[in-house]
């Protein structure tokens, strides 16, 4: 099997760390890098990986560098073709997304920088939280075009709502199609007339008052996961979602995906990153994809736009 090209993952923590061997174990890359600026744990993590690829069968590298914030042990990372950001904390219990933009900020606008140094031609996945606005802060600190950056998101809360329709009606996920769009965050857009089962619209199987509690638990996803694990957050579904849009820019598979894109005239909004479905190949987005959504639906996109818009202004001083 022929494999090529590079991808970065910052930050070897569960997020990183977990994205990475997802990454190795595709077989399809040259190489992985994994840093941190914990030393010897991206280099540690890294051999571990490594020992696992005569059992598995892959053979993709990994490259374990620590780095430092002002930009020591970057070399490594140099002419990535895709760079996954997770560098940054993750939530405790009882925290939002939100409450972690402070410390979050300066890491990831400090992982850009040195990101866009080395790598000018990548294209850049964020993860860090708050999603939305460290997107932003990302394209901001980079300077890369808008279609360059893009952020994880839609990935995974649609496959939170997926499993929540599969197991409330005993199916396969295979069977379930279903979306989300706007923020990664209280102005989250699960669309419940884009979901089917089977190809039979959900509104056939499930009540209102049943699709209302699955659309909030597909919202509260990831405060139900920290919640349980009472340190850190969600990583293996959060993994699997990153993972998959760094193989369709490898591949430039044209897929289409609910990402956290910059948006230009899509559904009447205009200059935000929000999430919307998008066409991802080697240049990253290719274009956002419009498609048919309720009145209702708009309008809760239109809310959530604005609702980021004014935070992810604010992302510009931190
Ligand atoms: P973690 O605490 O396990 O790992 C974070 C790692 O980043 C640590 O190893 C830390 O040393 C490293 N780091 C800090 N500053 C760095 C820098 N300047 N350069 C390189 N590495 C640096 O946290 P975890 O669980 O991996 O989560 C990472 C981020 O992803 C958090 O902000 C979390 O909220 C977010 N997240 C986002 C999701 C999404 O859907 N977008 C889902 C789950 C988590
Ligand atoms: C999640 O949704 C915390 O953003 C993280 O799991």
């Amino acid at each position: 099997m022929a494999r090529s090209g590079k991808v970065t993952v910052v930050g070897a923590g569960f997020y990183g760390s977990t994205t990475a061997l997802r990454l190795a174990e595709y077989n399809i890359f040259d190489t992985v890098v994994l840093t941190d600026i914990v030393e010897g744990k991206p280099e540690g993590l890294a051999l571990d990986m490594n020992q696992s690829r005569s059992i598995e069968g892959f053979e993709t590298k990994i490259i374990g560098a620590t780095t430092t914030p002002d930009g020591a042990g970057y070399e490594a990372t140099a002419n990535s073709d895709v760079v996954v950001i997770t560098a940054g904390l993750p939530r405790k219990p009882g925290m939002s997304r939100m409450d972690l933009i402070g410390v979050n900020a300066g890491i990831v606008r400090g992982v850009a920088e040195n990101i866009a140094k080395h790598s000018p031609q990548a294209v850049i996945i964020v993860v860090s939280n708050p999603l939305d606005e460290m997107t932003a802060l990302t394209q901001i600190a980079s300077a890369f075009p808008h279609n360059q950056v893009m952020g994880q998101a839609g990935m995974l809360d649609t496959a939170r709502f997926t499993n929540f329709v599969a197991e409330k009606l005993g199916v396969l996920t295979a069977s379930v199609k279903t979306l989300t769009l706007g923020s990664h965050g209280d102005t989250m857009v699960p669309v419940p007339s884009r979901c089917t089962v089977d190809g039979k619209p959900l509104t056939d199987l499930l009540s209102q008052g049943e699709i209302d509690e699955l659309v909030d638990r597909t919202r509260n996803g990831g405060a139900e996961v920290v919640a349980l694990l009472k340190t850190g957050s969600a990583y293996y579904a959060p993994s699997a979602a990153a993972a998959r849009m760094a193989k369709a820019v490898i591949e430039d598979s044209g897929e289409i995906m609910p990402v956290c894109a910059w948006v230009d005239g899509q559904y009447g909004i205009s200059g935000v990153y929000l999430g919307v479905e998008a066409e991802i190949g080697k240049t990253g987005v290719r274009k956002v994809v419009e498609s048919a959504l309720t009145p209702s639906e708009i309008e809760a996109l239109k809310v959530a736009a604005e609702a980021v818009r004014a935070k992810q202004a604010d992302v510009k001083a931190l």
